[in-house]
């Protein structure tokens, strides 16, 4: 920096004469009009109009300048500087409208354009229903449990109470596996889940099964010899019917809506005493058994067939017997137990009136459920 001057010498500030003041301003303007974008700006305003700029140096030594060269110098440097900062300004307002005309140009969505055609398939509905009901269990705090779909004869009969001479066990119903001697069969339901549950873990026991079951029968609208249950089971202290009722209302009202509700009838299980089929309320007429048909008619609810009421599912308190073949002791532990099917569940909520549509593999069939991943 120049020291002070003590007479106005115009040969000594010469940096600071119009010509090169104006120089340094055209200097600018130029740069500032050549800036193509936002960030070339950003840089030309530091190399012109930031501190170590011409001008800011230029500014700098006014400073050291003696008076009236300090006023000359100082109003050429401030007009030049002045000017540099508008034109930035301008420049810079002009160059984000720029950047942000493109932004939309660039961005812009075509919702005319083809998409991606390969179908994306759907999952199954029956998948879709088994991950809900779990989820539904889970929420309160039960684990889902698995099993074989191929069992011993033990877990899938005799640990449930069934005796060698139950009907279930005659050929009619159950896929057995050869050699016979090993006493090997396709599962007929999912409650040998409940025998390796109590075998294998230790009270309080809260676990739901979905999963496949086998039995040999035909294949029409309402029967499969492949088919899906759901299996839950309670194991605990104190644990009574009243319990499995709130379960089933809570799961009824998840699976249907608000306000469905379960009624209970007396029944029988080996593996359960006492034992209930369980129905849940239609869905469609709420118990009433009838539709609205327009006007003041009404006609027979298709859902329930007129009932008020569908089948559901059986469910009980679990058997002593079933307790002591699996190591849980009953006078500690009491529990309770249900099974329902999954496929009929979605028959009846969703109006599929042939179970055969559930596994013949038409993905429009399963698309009509969702596709949620
Ligand atoms: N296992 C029975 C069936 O396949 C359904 C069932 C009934 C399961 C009562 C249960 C139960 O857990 O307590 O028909």
């Amino acid at each position: 920096m120049s020291g002070p001057n003590s007479s106005y010498d115009p040969v000594q500030v010469t940096p600071l004469g119009e010509e090169q003041v104006f120089a340094m301003r055209d200097e600018a303007l130029a740069a500032i009009a050549g800036a193509a974008d936002v960030d070339a700006l950003k840089q030309v305003r530091t190399d012109h109009a930031g501190d170590r700029s011409p001008l800011g140096l230029a500014n700098r030594e006014i400073g050291a300048l003696p008076p009236q060269a300090k006023k000359d110098a100082g109003m050429r440097v401030g007009q030049a500087r002045g000017a540099v900062n508008q034109a930035l300004a301008a420049r810079q307002e002009i160059l984000e409208a720029e950047a942000e005309e493109q932004m939309l140009v660039t961005e812009t969505v075509d919702v005319t354009l083809p998409w991606d055609r390969t179908p994306a398939g759907a999952r199954h509905p029956i998948t879709l229903m088994s991950e809900r009901i779990a989820d539904i269990f889970v929420a309160m705090g039960w684990e889902v449990a698995e099993g074989p779909l191929v069992e011993a004869e033990w877990l899938n009969f005799d640990a449930l109470n069934l005796g060698a001479d139950h009907p279930a066990r005659t050929m009619q119903d159950t896929f057995w596996t050869e050699p016979a001697e090993n006493h090997v069969v396709l599962r007929t339901h999912t409650s040998p889940v409940q025998a390796r549950t109590m075998l294998t873990r230790t009270p309080p026991i809260y676990v739901v099964c979905p999963g496949r079951v086998f039995r040999t029968d035909e294949y029409d609208a309402t029967h499969s010899p492949m088919f899906h249950q759901v299996e839950g089971l309670v194991i605990d202290e104190g644990i009574t019917m009243a319990h499995l009722k709130g379960s089933l209302d809570h799961f009824a009202q998840a699976v249907f809506g608000e306000g469905i509700t379960t009624r209970f009838r007396p029944s029988y299980f080996p593996f359960t005493e006492p034992s209930a089929e369980v129905d849940l309320i239609c869905f469609v007429c709420r118990g009433s058994g009838v539709v609205d048909a327009g006007g003041s008619a009404s006609v027979q609810c298709r859902t329930c067939r007129g009932e008020g009421w569908i089948e559901w599912g059986g469910c009980g308190v679990v058997n002593p017997r079933v307790l002591v073949a699996c190591g849980v002791d009953p006078e500690r532990y009491t529990g309770f137990a249900f099974g329902m099917g999954i496929d009929r569940t979605l028959m009846f909520r969703h109006g599929v009136g042939d179970l055969r549509s559930f596994f013949e593999g038409d993905v429009r069939f399963a698309r009509a459920f969702g596709t949620e991943i």
